[in-house]
């Protein structure tokens, strides 16, 4: 064969093998809410681990990962771990119905949970290594997942989200917007915060996810006092100061700054950054462990 041929072959021989997004019809599992699920195994699979990557408001599965901002497929392909992206049947993911809100209660949240069963046994994950993050409506939905799912994840790295349970329903509509959380007027102690989350998986008593919280502090849709009242939270449920025990000026990039709660809770807010915060990979990867 001409060589010139041999290389058209090898050229688009590859391209037709390269890995793709590919839909999982049948996920299993008894929720009522049907997200799509999405997932990305690369080419060169060098991992057990799982990183489910959760999108904004009106997108999807499809539009997230094709996203140049977001830039997990990128992070599969260097280090060769499996991503799940789920895909919303709503404008943005339930975050306020009972349903979402609360252990296997057949919402959006217990439909991503199954996803995560799903993957574990036909990808060979390790359960150790289950990793959620988001940004916006996904970043509201990495926080109700850490509070309903303890028991699956390990660590989460959300952006530009809310509490867990912050915008929660008083009709107990689903997928409801809330101007109070929103605007920033939603606020408690941390006691009254760390109880939103036991009260989502009550009895619960095992380990729970290491959280990162990512905020801007121009953000004009999910304003920044969302970022304190999601720390209250979490320093409550890990039982630590919510003074950090260090602020690093200037990192991961100028005009942030890491809060250090100890080694489950590490908040980074980013001066003069508006919504939604792009996704830091390295960072977030380091906050994994990948
Ligand atoms: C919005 O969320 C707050 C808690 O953050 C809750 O008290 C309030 O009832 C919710 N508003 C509506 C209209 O559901
Ligand atoms: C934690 O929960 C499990 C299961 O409900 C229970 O068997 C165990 O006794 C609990 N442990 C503590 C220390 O409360």
């Amino acid at each position: 064969m001409h060589l010139q041929s041999l290389a058209t072959v090898l050229t688009f021989g590859s391209a037709a093998l390269a890995a793709q997004l590919t839909q999982v019809s049948n996920y299993g599992g008894s929720a009522r809410a049907k997200p799509g699920m999405w997932v990305y195994v690369p080419d060169k699979l060098q991992s057990n681990a799982l990183v489910v990557a959760i999108h904004s408001c009106q997108s999807s599965a499809q539009k997230y990962f094709a996203n140049a901002k977001i830039p997990w497929k990128q992070g599969s392909d260097r280090k060769g771990y499996v991503t799940v992206w789920p895909s919303s049947t709503t404008e943005c993911w339930d975050v306020s119905s009972k349903a979402s809100l609360s252990h296997d209660g057949g919402g959006d949240s217990n439909a991503i949970a199954n996803m995560i069963k799903y993957a574990i046994t036909q990808y060979k994950i390790d359960p150790k290594k289950v990793f959620v993050t988001g940004g916006s409506s996904g970043g509201m939905m990495s926080n109700v997942l850490a509070a309903t799912y303890p028991d699956l994840i390990s660590a989460v790295s959300l952006y530009s989200g809310v509490p867990a349970g912050c915008f929660v329903s008083s009709s107990g509509a689903a997928a409801a917007w809330n101007n109070t959380c929103s605007g920033g007027q939603s606020r408690a102690t941390g006691a009254a915060w760390g109880n939103v989350v036991r009260a989502m998986y009550p009895g619960y008593n095992d380990t729970r996810p290491r959280m990162q919280i990512w905020h801007g502090s121009t953000d004009g849709t999910l304003a920044p006092q969302n970022y304190q009242e999601t720390i209250k939270q979490w320093t409550n449920v890990f039982g630590v100061s919510e003074t950090p025990t260090s602020s690093k000026p200037n990192t991961p990039e100028a005009n942030y700054r890491m809060d250090d709660f100890g080694p489950n809770l590490e908040g980074i807010w980013a001066q003069g950054v508006g919504h939604s915060v792009p996704s830091h990979l390295d960072a977030s990867e380091a906050w994994f462990g990948l």
